[in-house]
């Protein structure tokens, strides 16, 4: 067993870890931090928590932490798992790297950095060996997750990578947890659709082209392919749902287009890899946040991204996908990505 730290544990992503982290096999989750007006007071008491279930009882009666590295010391935290805002995250997950640590995170901080692999691993987990190189420079290392509909956006669009990909036009209909808790006004977003979310069409364009493209040398070389985001905030709990329209270079039947994203391969072995990373839905109505983000069983339980209503028109490809934004999106992708790394030798 691992010992392991989480900062940010009282967020909306921070609760997702504290979920998916209970009774896990490889993980024992010690150490739980977030502001410092916090600290002293029992996890299960003052977290305001948000998924349906009661706060786990291994965290109840925990004592929250501020940041500090020699708390960690003292726990002999092993791997610290970070759902922190990225101004605070630039700061903590830095001097944790600078210590040593192994840090697997969700925040933008140091995602676009040449040396810090964005990793969706049943994409792109040749680009961990960036850490090699990180841990000769610092000590220790950061991998981080993509932002939370990028990374439902590069699982569907890998599989069509070998038809050449030329041209994405992605708009999303993104969850209200995504942004954090309280985040947005309830008064904003009641009945109504926000087409503005901070930063994410940027991140969404220069993510993706780092996911898709390939490591070579230590260096990671950008896919190229132009792409379009609109990003749009609507009144839904879980679930970030997207309509996507492809340019391929090669013409492709619907057919060889699902069976390509059906057949993208399973990470065996690993407790929260999904037996199937991509899910196929054939109604016309579907996928939808409320009867699909959370598909599947026990700790892989919403690891799956859903796809549907494909279409060829006018010579474009077109389908819609659903990510569920905490988990694939964030929690679990990250626990994934530590399980990766432990498997095969990047954390000892
Ligand atoms: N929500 C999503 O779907 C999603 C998806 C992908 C990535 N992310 C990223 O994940 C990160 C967390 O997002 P979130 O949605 O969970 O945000 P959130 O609900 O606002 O939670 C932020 C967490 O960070 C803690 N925190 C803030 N300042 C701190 C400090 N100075 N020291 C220690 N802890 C501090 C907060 O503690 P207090 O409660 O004590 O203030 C809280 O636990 C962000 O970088 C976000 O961009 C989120």
């Amino acid at each position: 067993m691992k010992n392991v730290a989480l900062l940010g544990a009282t967020g909306a992503m921070g609760q997702r870890f504290v979920d998916m982290l209970e009774n896990h096999p490889y993980f024992d989750l010690r150490v739980l931090v977030a502001s410092s007006h916090r600290r002293g007071k029992k996890y299960g008491k003052d977290v305001h928590w948000l998924l349906g279930n009661s706060v786990p009882d291994y965290v109840k009666d925990l004592e929250i932490m501020e940041f500090n590295v020699k708390t960690l010391e003292k726990e002999n935290i092993d791997i610290v798992f970070s759902a922190l805002p990225s101004e605070v995250a630039r700061e903590y997950e830095g001097t944790l790297r600078e210590k040593g640590y192994p840090v697997f995170s969700n925040s933008s901080a140091y995602r676009m950095e040449g040396d810090v692999p964005i990793v969706i691993p049943e994409v792109n987990r040749e680009h961990i060996k960036l850490t090699k190189i990180q841990k000769e420079k610092y000590g220790g290392f950061i991998v981080t997750n993509s932002n939370c509909s990028t990374s439902g956006l590069v699982m569907a669009l890998y599989p069509l990578k070998k038809f050449g990909i030329e041209e994405v036009i992605v708009t999303t209909y993104q969850a209200i947890s995504g942004a954090g808790y309280p985040g947005v006004a309830s008064l904003d977003i009641c009945s109504n659709v926000i087409p503005y979310i901070k930063n994410e069409e940027e991140k969404i364009r220069r993510e993706s082209r780092k996911i898709l493209g390939t490591y070579e040398n230590g260096k990671i070389k950008s896919y190229k392919m132009r792409i379009i985001a609109s990003c749009a905030r609507v009144p839904v709990r879980d679930g970030h749902l997207e309509s996507v329209v492809v340019k391929l270079r090669e013409d492709v039947s619907l057919e060889k287009i699902k069976e390509s994203m059906e057949n993208l391969k399973p990470l065996e072995g690993l407790p929260t890899a999904p037996k199937k990373p991509i899910i196929i839905r054939d109604e016309d109505n579907r996928p939808q946040p409320l009867l699909d983000a959370c598909m599947g069983n026990g700790k892989s339980k919403g690891m799956s991204v859903v796809v549907g209503r494909f279409a060829n028109i006018e010579g474009y490809l077109r389908f819609y996908l659903l990510v569920h934004n905490t988990i694939r999106g964030g929690a679990g992708n990250a626990i994934l990505n530590a399980e990766y790394a432990l498997k095969h030798g990047y954390v000892r």
